[in-house]
């Protein structure tokens, strides 16, 4: 352990981003206490188990520490209920918390789609996150980063589209491929820029941040795809109705079992919006085509 690390309290670190989170303060040797609902055991990291919901688990996170990493929360779910109770009262609790223990520095991961509140619940749930939560700051520094896509072996998220790719294929909103521009960002850059923004001097309040290649849109994702494979990746246009009609299909099966899809109407509405760009450089990221190519030849299981 290096004690003149900060140390960091980190929730949502057995998600995606979370366990790259880890993995980057295990080898600074930064000292790392986690909050956790099921079994966790990784060596050099201190757990706590709880909720969002218990204030209790959240003091006992946050005590004794000077950065608190925000990151869990809900990407779906089966009603904009649950999405607030988790995305906005969980991200208050974690601050009042992360405040109350005299933490220096609270970093917010929102999302991108917190720029536009009103397109889907999750957009929803997250902006009311950032409103939230800083409302509870009190003299603690407040950061909200809103990521933009994140890819990286083993996200469920974007598994299906990653799986197309890698068939030579890239089912995209017909009409708007050509135009509606989109970052993505490597999950291990993602959680660097993470663990970096924790200590770097005066950062700013609110950053949208983009990997090493600024933004594309759907044709420009393909092509460089094609790059990374060594083969072309064809775009493959899906009528706006269908994508809609299926997604309309989808809530109105699961719903009533209380269960939820990424292909719901709202991620529909999310698709179709023209600008999911990035606006800060996340210093020495991957650039898309690196990321593939990384991600094309990770090894996973169910590929
Ligand atoms: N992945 C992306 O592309 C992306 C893009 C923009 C923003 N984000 C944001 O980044 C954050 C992490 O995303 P991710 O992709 O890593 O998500 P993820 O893989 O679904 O992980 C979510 C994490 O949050 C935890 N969690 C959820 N509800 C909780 C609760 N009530 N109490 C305690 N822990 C809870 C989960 O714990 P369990 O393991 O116990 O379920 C898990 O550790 C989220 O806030 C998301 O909105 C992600």
């Amino acid at each position: 352990m290096d004690r003149s690390e900060p140390k960091y309290a980190l929730t949502g670190a057995t998600g995606f981003i979370g366990r790259s989170v880890v993995k980057g303060l295990i080898a600074r040797q930064s000292r790392v206490r986690v909050m956790v609902r099921s079994k966790y055991t990784v060596q050099g990291v201190e757990t706590v188990s709880g909720d969002l919901a218990d204030p209790d688990a959240l003091s006992r996170l946050a005590e004794g520490s000077d950065i608190f990493i925000h990151l869990a929360g809900l990407t779906k779910a089966a009603s904009l209920k649950a999405l607030l109770k988790a995305n906005a009262e969980g991200a208050a609790n974690a601050a009042r918390a992360a405040r109350k223990a005299g933490a220096k520095r609270f970093i917010l991961v929102s999302s991108l789609v917190a720029r536009v509140a009103e397109l889907s619940d999750y957009a929803r749930s997250k902006r009311a996150g950032e409103t939230a939560a800083e409302f509870e700051k009190g003299d603690m520094e407040f950061i909200i980063v809103r990521p933009p896509a994140i890819i990286g072996p083993g996200d469920k998220a974007t598994e299906p589209m990653i799986k197309a790719l890698k068939r030579g294929v890239l089912p995209v909103p017909a009409g708007v491929y050509r135009k509606n521009r989109l970052s993505f960002v490597h999950v291990e850059d993602m959680a660097r820029y993470l663990i970096e923004l924790a200590r770097q001097p005066n950062p700013e309040s609110l950053i949208e941040p983009c990997g090493g290649t600024h933004s594309v849109n759907w044709d420009e994702l393909a092509a460089i795809a094609g790059e990374a494979r060594g083969q072309t990746v064809r775009p493959i246009p899906l009528p706006v109705f269908l994508l809609k009609s299926l997604a309309q299909l989808n809530q109105s099966l699961l719903t009533p079992f209380g269960a939820s899809s990424f292909v719901n109407p709202g991620k529909i509405r999310e698709l179709l919006h023209p600008d999911w760009a990035g606006r800060t450089f996340i210093p020495e990221a991957r650039t898309l085509r690196k990321a593939l190519e990384e991600i094309f030849t990770a090894e996973l299981d169910d590929i």
